[in-house]
């Protein structure tokens, strides 16, 4: 019976043909609870993941919970079935960006797709307490960002991502792990920008020249390890983080990560480098446990969350093999 749901899940994913809804009592549930506190999310992607999936998936897993939500990318060339398609649905709901100015979806264009981006909504979106930058590799658990930035104030000239204490004078996030910008941060940015556009460090290396941009602003970088010292955002997959060689990250951080699943906080925040698959693995997985944990009132801890996204890695793999 359990194999069985495992394998349903395994085909749905890999066909990627989930219905795309937008579940209206969670969306305004949340809104409820956090009033002042609205996230406007930018996911920066391309083209090739709309094509593939990607993108619906990140919608139907995490990003539909945003207040605000934009993907950012280059201008979509679609021939007459695919128009007919799901892309409408993106574009009917205004979904899309097109970061104005943009010319090429090229990794050395990246800081200059950030900035364009950032300029474009600081003019139309300026009324959003925080303001969040994802790739389409990142997976965010919204609601643990929620309770996050509920005891922090939008009007601190602050972000928070995952510190990286090396190359920017006082630090740089990962651009991977994701960061959030606070309203206040966000519009100083902008208005700099808009400004005077020069003024930002342009490299092509996003995460850097944002955080250069965001010092020379007097904007600092905050603090978003839990009590034990683990991280919340987390600059590479889960299953990295718990079994992977993540050693390299010694040479980065702020703290010292810890050994398996102590790597990660019970309140992570975020991934990077998922997979769409392991995007929905990781969503599932969190549903179970939150319903689980309400009705038998028990904290859930990232370690249960991991045993179990592990089942669902092992069952995804023992089917390749056979496939
Ligand atoms: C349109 O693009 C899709 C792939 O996204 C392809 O399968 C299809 O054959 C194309 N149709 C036409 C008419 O070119
Ligand atoms: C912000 O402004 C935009 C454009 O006017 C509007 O669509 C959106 O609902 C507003 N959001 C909030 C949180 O006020
Ligand atoms: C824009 O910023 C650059 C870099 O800080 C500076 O050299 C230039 O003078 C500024 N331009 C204006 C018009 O302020
Ligand atoms: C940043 O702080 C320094 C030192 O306090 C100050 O000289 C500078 O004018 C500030 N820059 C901005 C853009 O606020």
């Amino acid at each position: 019976m359990i194999k069985k749901f495992f394998l349903l899940l395994i085909i749905i994913s890999s066909l990627s043909t989930i219905v795309v809804i937008f579940q209206n009592t969670d969306k305004s549930n949340s809104i409820n609870v956090k009033s002042s506190k609205l996230i406007f999310c930018l996911i920066l992607t391309t083209p090739k993941s709309f094509k593939n999936g990607r993108v619906r998936t990140i919608l139907n897993t995490w990003a539909y919970k945003c207040d605000g939500l934009k993907f950012i990318t280059q201008h979509l060339t679609l021939n007459s079935t695919e128009k007919n398609s799901h892309f409408e649905y993106f574009t009917e709901r205004d979904l899309l960006l097109y970061p104005p100015g943009l010319i090429l979806d090229a990794y050395s264009k990246l800081t200059d797709k950030v900035y364009r981006t950032f300029l474009s909504v600081y003019s139309k979106y300026s009324n959003y307490s925080w303001y969040l930058k994802a790739d389409d590799d990142t997976y965010i658990e919204m609601d643990n960002l929620n309770n996050f930035l509920m005891n922090k104030d939008p009007e601190m000239p602050v972000t928070f991502g995952h510190n990286f204490r090396i190359v920017v004078k006082d630090g740089y996030h990962s651009g991977g792990a994701g960061y959030v910008l606070s309203k206040k941060a966000f519009l100083s940015l902008g208005e700099k920008l808009n400004e005077n556009f020069t003024f930002c460090p342009n490299s092509g290396v996003e995460d850097v020249d944002v955080a250069a941009c965001l010092r020379k602003l007097n904007i600092s970088m905050g603090m978003s390890v839990d009590e034990q010292g683990k991280g919340r955002f987390l600059p590479t997959s889960i299953n990295n983080m718990v079994e992977g060689d993540v050693s390299w990250l010694k040479h980065y951080r702020e703290n010292i990560p810890k050994k398996d699943t102590e790597c990660c906080s019970d309140s992570f925040i975020s991934f990077h480098n998922m997979s769409p698959e392991d995007m929905i693995f990781l969503d599932s997985v969190i549903k179970v446990l939150r319903k689980k944990s309400s009705r038998n009132n028990f904290k859930i801890k990232f370690k249960d969350i991991y045993a179990n996204f592990r089942q669902y890695k092992n069952f995804e793999e023992e089917i390749l093999k056979k496939l």
